[in-house]
């Protein structure tokens, strides 16, 4: 039995498996510029993170309808449990599909046929944020809010993803400012590319609860210190890292250093089609990479429910706490 998680950092565009995205261009008439799989697999070579972007956006063409968003959902949510994810908050990237033509309803209801009946048919509790390009304009995301508006009964939070460098959270001030006064939970990508400033800016300006990534915080020591003191977050992603050349290999990541230092890290897939593994795969890389012992899985494992916007459903946080607790290792962690 694996090891019972939550998965914090996830986008659900970023679950998108080959076979799946052949099979729905052929259902929708979309013709991709790769000839099979095995062509399009070995496209996975990525220098940095504008190289993966450049591939991940470009698949996206598969997705057209509710039927395309709900397929793409339950296959994530099924590989998900099978791994030990009890709980997933689940990003997505709107402006991504509203600029090919895709309405916001098509977006939210497609996902919401998958993630509303999730804790039925996969036994997996689930919360969605969504995204704002940080590539794209401040008014493109204050538009996009305000699209969202009619499905903000199915959203939880608002996160900020793309290309890092060059577009600081403070670009994002006003539309985390509505958010907030939306009643939306805020979290942002910061520190992956992005200078420690990134998330000393997300934390002060935009107020975020929970920093995606925040690997580059150990380059600052006095960030590191705050991020101690108030018990911020961060979803890490480790075999993202090592693809996207954050880190030179698994086993140079600084996460038993960031535990050490008392950091409330979780591990996290990011975009598991792309980079090698769903949540249970990252933890086993962990473990065996980086020697990580089963109290450290479980502490990992503990923080993951402790850092998720549960704070709607504390009874279903605290049967997920006694899973954790109670779980006896073997040798799955996935
Ligand atoms: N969008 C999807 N994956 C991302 C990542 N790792 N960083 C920034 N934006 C992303
Ligand atoms: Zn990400």
């Amino acid at each position: 039995m694996p090891l019972p998680k939550a998965e914090l950092h996830l986008h659900i565009e970023g679950t998108l498996e080959p076979e799946l995205a052949f099979r729905l261009a052929e259902r929708n008439g979309v013709t991709l510029p790769y000839a099979d799989t095995g062509e399009l697999r070995e496209a996975y070579r990525f220098e940095d993170l504008q190289s993966f972007l450049n591939l991940y956006y470009e698949l996206m063409a598969v997705l057209i309808d509710e039927q395309d968003f709900e397929d793409l959902a339950n296959a994530y949510l099924e590989r998900a449990a099978a791994q030990g994810v009890r709980h997933a908050e689940i990003f997505f990237d709107p402006q991504a599909h509203l600029e090919r033509g895709v309405p916001m309803g098509v977006i939210v209801e497609g996902l919401w046929r998958a993630l509303g009946r999730s804790e039925e048919n996969h036994g997996v509790s689930t919360r969605l944020i969504m995204c704002f390009l940080r590539d794209k304009s401040a008014e493109s995301a204050l538009l996009t809010l305000e699209m969202a508006e009619p499905y903000l009964d199915r959203i939880t939070g608002v996160g900020l993803d793309s290309a890092e460098v060059g577009n600081p959270p403070v670009k994002f001030r006003e539309v985390y400012e509505a958010a907030a006064a939306l009643g939306l939970r805020r979290v942002a990508h910061a520190g992956e590319e992005g200078p420690p400033e990134y998330i000393t800016e997300a934390l002060d300006v935009l107020g975020v609860e929970r920093v995606d990534h925040g690997l580059r915080c150990v380059e600052d020591p006095e960030l590191v210190a705050r991020l101690v003191r108030d018990r911020i977050p961060l979803t890490l992603c480790p075999l993202s890292n090592v693809r996207l050349r954050a880190v030179d290999v698994l086993a140079a990541h600084p996460l038993p250093a960031m535990l050490d230092a008392g950091l409330l890290c979780t591990v996290n897939s990011d975009d598991p089609a792309y980079f090698g593994g769903y949540a249970g795969d990252n933890f086993r890389a962990v473990r065996e990479a980086l020697g990580l012992t089963d109290d450290r899985l479980r502490e990992l494992a503990r923080n993951s429910f402790l850092a998720s916007f549960l704070d709607d459903d504390e009874e279903l946080r605290a049967r997920y706490l006694a899973e954790v607790e109670a779980y006896e290792f073997g040798d799955a962690v996935s």
